[in-house]
């Protein structure tokens, strides 16, 4: 042991220790979990079954540095580059979003409305990680997608994850102010347009981890958390298909007001809002199959 090393600690010791470091996180234990299996490339069975064994020195010294980043508020996801999205696994940056769970029930809304073997085209308009375009691109085996960013820097870990999760032949990434470099596929426009776009009020209090770390294009949009969608909604009347699928995310409490401006742009389409784990209503879809859009 180095001079200046502290005691030797045992794997579960270690967990123990992590978890009073990181006591200001929502998730003390598990982030303690997920930083030391990725010090030692360890899965949790192997965590369980190495619980007694004495941490080698220079593990100890990473997983420390590990949970001093994590204790700084850094989220986890950064600190390993990779999170769960949709069951899959997605590579993330400081450049991109962290895939949210939440955001998994516009995969569900999608699932629920469409056939499963549907050769569709789809559009992700702020793709950031590419995970609402990774998991469609999985979930639809027979659909293509256009990713959107303005973000050359999210692009980049998009088109990586899609080549990671086997759909990279079937994903196109272009950078774009939303809609604007767009033209609608020949013969009609998308079958499914997607997109979480920034939805939070200018100077909104964010957690900590949020506002240190996450990318804040990713995140503001105007005094009312709208203007985003006010501009999507101006121009994806022209990319959706006449009988296309609409599906947008929205914070809590935003979904009534973001339906009013839906049906604005789609007077025909049949409106549903979106419900996440929490039963909180965090989207709006529009479903135009069917009916005539407004054009
Ligand atoms: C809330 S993040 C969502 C990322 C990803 N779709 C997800 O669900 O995790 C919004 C994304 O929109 C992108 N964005 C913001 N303004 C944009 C604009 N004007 N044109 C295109 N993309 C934009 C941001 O770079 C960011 O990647």
């Amino acid at each position: 042991m180095s001079p200046e090393a502290g005691p030797s600690l045992s794997v579960d010791a270690a967990l123990r220790k992590g978890a009073r470091t990181l006591a200001a996180s929502p998730t003390p234990g598990l982030d303690a979990r997920v930083l030391l299996k990725t010090v030692l490339g360890a899965d949790d069975a192997e965590l369980i079954a190495r619980g007694a064994q004495v941490l080698p020195e220079d593990a100890l010294r990473a997983y420390e540095r590990l949970l001093a980043r994590r204790a700084a508020a850094e989220p986890v996801a950064y600190i390993t580059g990779e999170k769960e999205f949709w069951s899959l696994p997605f590579r993330v940056t400081p450049d991109v979003l962290i895939p949210r769970e939440d955001s998994e029930c516009l995969i569900e809304a999608a699932i629920a409305r469409r056939d499963r073997a549907a050769a569709l085209s789809v559009l992700d308009l702020g793709v950031g990680s590419g995970c609402l375009l990774g998991a469609l691109l999985s979930a639809f085996p027979n659909a293509e997608g256009v990713g959107v960013d303005r973000s050359e820097a999210a692009l980049a870990v998009a088109r990586d994850n899609a080549a990671r999760l086997g759909v990279g032949a079937r994903a196109r990434f272009l950078a774009s102010d939303w809609g604007a470099a767009l033209k609608a596929p020949p013969g009609g426009g998308f079958d499914l347009v997607i997109s979480n776009p920034p939805y939070i009020r200018s100077g909104a209090r964010l957690p900590r981890s949020v506002a240190l770390y996450e990318p804040e294009c990713a995140l503001f949009a105007g005094a009312d958390g709208l203007d985003a969608y006010r501009i999507l909604l101006a121009d994806v009347p022209r990319l959706l298909d006449d009988h296309g699928l609409l599906l947008l995310e929205c914070g809590d409490g935003q979904a009534d007001g973001l339906a009013e401006m839906v049906i604005k742009s789609f007077p025909g389409a049949r409106i549903d809002h979106v419900f996440d784990l929490a039963a909180r209503a965090r989207g709006v879809v529009a479903d135009c199959a069917g009916t005539e859009k407004n054009h």
